[in-house]
C-alpha cells in the first residue's frame, strides 16, 4: 500500500524565503553596509534573537503597538516568558549593560539581522524582516546625530537610492513632553467625538501617538494641534539648531515635521525618518533618534544614546524598483568545459586555482557531451570558456574561447586583442600560464 501523497508545507505568512535569484543583490547591499559602517569606525555587536519578554515591555513601552499586539511571545520549557526580538535597540542596551560597555565609555555599534512583528503583511511590511541598526553611546551633542544621519545618507548614495526625503523633529525632554501631553489632551479632548476609536483610547495613555494617526478625520484635527516645537526648552531649541547647522554643512536636505513622534516610547529630543514616497504605504526606510533615558531605565548607568534602524527588505525592494534591472543575479566569468576523466581532473584543479585568484567560474559536472557543455557555457552568461579535452591534456595546454563580444574594451595587450578580434575561435595556451592570461583578459574587459 503506498502512503497517501502529503500536502507540501509552506512558509509562515509574512516570513519570506530569500531565493538564489535575489541573494546576489542582498549580498552586495550587505557588503556595502559592512564597508561603510566600518569606515566610520563602528563595531559590530550580535545579540540573540530571543530575549526575555520583560526587556521589550520595559523599553519599547507597554502602550505601543509593538508591545501590546505585535510580539511573538511564548513560554519556553521552563515556563519563562520569551519573545522573538521585534527590534534591536533594547537588546543592544541589555548587552551593553551586561558586558560593561556603557560605563563612562563611548561606543559606536552596529548590527544586522532578523526582527519579528506580528503585523498585517503587505508590500514592505513583513512578520520577519531584517534591520541594519546603528547605535551610539556616550554623546549628548548634536554632532553625533549628524554623523549617524550622514552615515545613512552616505549608504543611500553608495547604493544609488533616489527620491528619499529626510524628516527631523525634536520631542524635547521628559518635562517638556509632560507639559505638551497635557496640552494635547486638552486639545484632543475638545474634539473627542470626532476622533477614531484608537485615538480615543490613546487620549489618556499616549496622546502624542494621536499625532501620527492614519484616520483622515483625526488627521485633520491633528494638523491644527499645538506644535511641540513651541514647547521646547532653550536647550532643546539650541540642540535642534545645532543639528540643522551640521546637516546643512553635510548638504543633506531635510524638513522639520513637528508631528513625527515615532512608534516607540524611549525617544527624547531628536527623532528622524528617511522616507521614499514612491514605494507606497510602507515608505519609511530608516527611522531613529535619541534615547538618553533607556540605559538607566534598564538598570545601567546614565548614558546618552542615539541610533537608527533601517529596514533591509524595503531598501532592497526600492532599489530594485528604481534601478529596474531585469536580473540582478551575477554571472560567472569563466565556464570550464572538459572531456574524459584525465581532462576532468585538470578542470577541477583549474577551477580551484581560478577561485584562489578571485575569478568566478562554473563547470559542467557529470556525463555531458562536449556539444551539450558548450550549449550550457553559452547560456551561463560567462565571458570566456576554458576547454580541456584529451588533446589539451597530452599537449599540457588549455584552450580559451571568448563567448560574448565585449564592446568598449580598452585593450593594449596584443594577445588579448587577437583573441577578442576572433570571437568564437579557440586559442591554445600553455597550462602554467592559464591563470595569468585569464586574469589579464578579464582585467581588460
Ligand atoms: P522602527 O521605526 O520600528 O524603529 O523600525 C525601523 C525600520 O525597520 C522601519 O523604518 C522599517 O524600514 C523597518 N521595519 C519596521 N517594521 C517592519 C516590518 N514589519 N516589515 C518590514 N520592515 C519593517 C526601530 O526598530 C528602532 N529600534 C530604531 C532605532 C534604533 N532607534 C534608535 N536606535
Amino acid at each position: 500500500m503506498s502512503a497517501a501523497k502529503q500536502k507540501a508545507l509552506k512558509a509562515i505568512r509574512g516570513m519570506n524565503d530569500l531565493l538564489p535569484s535575489q541573494s546576489d543583490q542582498w549580498l552586495d547591499v550587505e557588503a556595502t553596509i559592512a564597508k561603510i559602517v566600518s569606515d566610520y569606525g563602528y563595531k559590530q555587536i550580535r545579540t540573540p534573537i530571543v530575549e526575555s519578554t520583560q526587556l521589550f515591555a520595559r523599553s519599547i513601552g507597554a502602550d505601543t503597538d509593538i508591545v501590546s499586539k505585535e510580539m511573538y511571545t511564548f513560554e519556553d520549557r521552563n515556563g519563562d516568558s520569551l519573545t522573538l526580538r521585534p527590534e534591536g535597540t533594547a537588546s543592544c542596551v541589555r548587552a551593553g549593560i551586561e558586558h560593561g560597555l556603557l560605563y563612562n565609555q563611548q561606543q559606536r555599534l552596529w548590527y544586522m539581522g532578523p526582527m519579528f512583528r506580528h503585523e498585517r503583511p503587505q508590500k514592505g511590511r513583513y512578520r520577519q524582516f531584517h534591520q541594519l541598526g546603528v547605535e551610539c553611546y556616550g554623546w549628548t551633542s548634536a554632532d553625533i546625530e549628524a554623523e549617524v544621519i550622514g552615515l545613512a545618507e552616505h549608504l543611500f548614495r553608495a547604493l544609488g537610492l533616489q527620491n528619499w526625503r529626510l524628516e527631523i523633529n525634536n520631542l524635547g525632554d521628559t518635562e517638556t513632553r509632560s507639559r505638551y501631553r497635557l496640552e494635547l489632551q486638552k486639545y484632543f479632548g475638545e474634539h473627542f467625538e470626532q476622533l477614531d476609536k484608537d485615538s480615543q483610547n490613546r487620549l489618556e495613555s499616549n496622546p502624542l501617538r494621536i499625532l501620527d494617526s492614519k484616520s483622515p478625520t483625526t488627521r485633520k484635527i491633528a494638523d491644527s494641534a499645538p506644535s511641540i516645537i513651541d514647547f521646547l526648552s532653550p536647550e532643546s531649541t539650541q540642540h535642534l539648531a545645532d543639528l540643522e547647522l551640521y546637516l546643512q554643512a553635510l548638504e543633506i536636505p531635510y524638513t522639520i515635521n513637528p508631528a513625527m513622534v515615532r512608534g516607540l516610547d524611549y525617544y527624547n529630543d531628536t527623532v528622524f525618518e528617511f522616507i521614499c514616497d514612491d514605494f507606497g504605504a510602507q515608505a519609511t526606510v530608516c527611522g531613529g533618534g535619541r534615547y538618553d533615558g533607556l540605559v538607566e531605565q534598564l538598570g545601567g548607568p546614565v548614558s546618552p544614546a542615539f541610533g537608527f534602524g533601517l529596514g533591509l527588505e524595503r531598501l532592497v525592494q526600492i532599489l530594485a524598483e528604481q534601478q529596474d534591472t531585469p536580473s540582478l543575479e551575477k554571472q560567472p566569468s569563466v565556464f570550464i568545459v572538459s572531456d574524459g576523466k584525465a581532462a576532468r581532473a585538470q578542470a577541477i584543479v583549474l577551477r580551484s586555482e581560478l577561485a584562489e585568484s578571485g575569478i568566478s567560474s562554473v563547470m559542467a559536472m557529470g556525463d555531458a557531451s562536449f556539444k551539450n557543455q558548450f550549449k550550457r557555457a553559452d547560456k551561463s552568461g560567462a565571458l570566456i570558456a576554458l576547454i580541456v579535452g584529451e588533446q589539451e591534456v597530452s599537449s599540457k595546454t588549455v584552450s580559451i574561447k571568448v563567448l560574448r563580444s565585449v564592446e568598449g574594451a580598452s585593450v593594449n595587450d596584443q594577445w588579448v586583442k587577437a583573441l577578442l578580434d576572433n570571437t568564437g575561435e579557440q586559442v591554445s595556451i600553455p597550462r602554467p600560464s592559464v591563470i595569468d592570461k585569464v586574469t589579464n583578459l578579464l582585467d581588460s574587459l
